[in-house]
């Protein structure tokens, strides 16, 4: 086969065949294509487009591209779970032992990511001697002894994905379906997920800044799902502000105490429960979404899915006491009220840009090399909606560094005040198969 070949059948709107595919991302993948062809056969797919047969063949060689986690040895079904971005993004803290406590097996690979803010494993790592590298056998018997442990990706997942995404993030071909489409559920597929629930975001601080790009994903990823045989569901929210309260490493893990406290913020509360709600209901331990929120809604107002909070953080090693006494893990230096200039409605939280603001405190990294500050970051007091006077604190900052000017001047340009209260939805559409 040659690679020219491929790109012109592309450019010309053909349909690549299953061996065409797998011949293309195996050869990619061991540096036998040079970058030159694959950027433009990129570009093709970004305007022609690929059938759900395409998608299909590009996910699973991807997915085969490297080690493939075999999560066979932990019983039931497995649900993975994956948001598309968010900031603030506090999520997989409350899921993972909330739907636990209800039966459901959470295996779970966690990337530290590089975006503005940490990833799941940072905050995990705020709390004192929790540990994220455990060898597989201990991850395997903690999930069938407690149902839910959290570690490490490991580095050798869907190389070809790797490989491909670095080309693509320098050839303006990111944002193409079929290739975010493949891209996110081939890394689900080779972490061993049997089945998949997918919050995808929309709205500036997203890849799909329309609802109608990101309906299309969604629906794709789901059929993708339905056609390697892993049931997939997914949610619509909305990323024009950032979700709860807390931006930032230990100020997420005291939200996420705090809201399965039952004493969280609603919105993500309500997140929580959608996105669980489809794991159980993946995981069979409900037969439909109603009844899976009934018992995550009990699971939570009992402390049940708190205690399997404190179990987890117990089985990998670090402090658990953090649960009764989640403040201290507050540390930070410095706590700063940002003030309300003007009285009315909070009307604009630019999320993306909050997220830079905790990165310059601190609490994400610009590079893979630099050190997280745990204890620094936001703390929204008013979201979107909500009334504020004039000197009134909008949020806090937390930090260990008095020069703020930076910062400020972000939050200055980035939360506006206005004269009529505005809504922003949470949630704008489930889709199931
Ligand atoms: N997230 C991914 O993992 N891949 C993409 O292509 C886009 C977002
Ligand atoms: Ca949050």
């Amino acid at each position: 086969m040659r690679m020219v070949d491929l790109i012109e059948k592309k450019r010309d709107g053909g349909q690549l065949t299953t061996e065409e595919i797998n011949w293309f991302v195996t050869n990619y993948t061991q540096d036998e294509i040079p970058d030159y062809q694959v950027s433009a056969f990129l570009m093709a797919v970004f305007y022609e487009d690929m059938s759900d047969e395409e998608i299909t063949a590009l996910t699973l060689a991807m997915a085969h591209s490297g080690e493939v986690i075999d999560l066979s040895s932990i019983e039931g079904i497995k649900v993975d779970k994956h948001s598309t971005g968010g900031v603030g993004d506090t999520t997989t803290l409350v899921l993972a032992p909330l739907v636990a406590s209800v039966g459901v097996p959470v295996a779970k690979m966690s990337g530290r990511g590089l975006g503005y803010t940490g990833g799941t494993l940072d905050k995990l790592e705020a709390i004192p001697g929790f540990q994220i590298e455990l060898p597989e056998e201990e991850f395997t018997r903690l999930v069938n002894q407690s149902h839910v442990a959290i570690i490490g990706q490991s580095g050798n997942l869907a190389p070809a994905d790797k490989k491909l995404y670095a080309l693509r993030d320098v050839t303006a071909t990111v944002n193409s379906i079929p290739l975010i489409a493949s891209s996110i559920m081939s890394k689900k597929i080779a972490a061993g997920a049997d089945a998949i629930v997918l919050d995808v975001t929309t709205g500036d601080g997203a890849f799909m800044k329309k609802l109608s790009d990101a309906r299309r994903l969604a629906k794709t990823m789901v059929r993708i799902g339905a056609l390697t045989n892993r049931q997939t569901m997914a949610i619509i929210s909305d990323m024009i502000q950032p979700l709860g309260e807390a931006i930032g490493n230990s100020l997420e893990v005291v939200e996420a105490i705090e809201t399965l406290q039952g004493k969280g913020p609603a919105d993500l509360l309500e997140m929580c429960y959608v996105l669980g709600s489809q794991m159980v209901v993946l995981a069979k331990k409900a037969p439909d979404l109603d009844q899976a929120r009934k018992l995550l809604e009990e699971a939570l107002e009992s402390g049940k899915a708190l205690a399997k909070f404190r179990e987890m953080i117990r089985n990998q090693g670090g402090d658990d006491t953090v649960v009764d006494h989640p403040q201290s893990l507050l540390t930070a230096k410095y706590e700063q009220p940002f003030l309300a200039k003007k009285s009315g409605y909070v009307t604009k939280l630019v999320a993306n840009e909050l997220g830079i603001a905790a990165m310059l405190l601190g609490a994400g990294r610009r590079t893979k090399e630099e050190e997280i500050d745990y204890a620094v970051g936001l703390k929204l007091h008013k979201k979107v909606g909500d009334k504020v006077t004039e000197g009134e604190p909008l949020l806090t900052i937390y930090s260990n560094d008095l020069e703020l000017n930076e910062v400020e001047r972000i939050l200055e340009k980035n939360i506006e005040i206005g004269e009529v209260a505005v809504e922003l939805p949470l949630i704008h559409e489930i889709i199931t198969e």
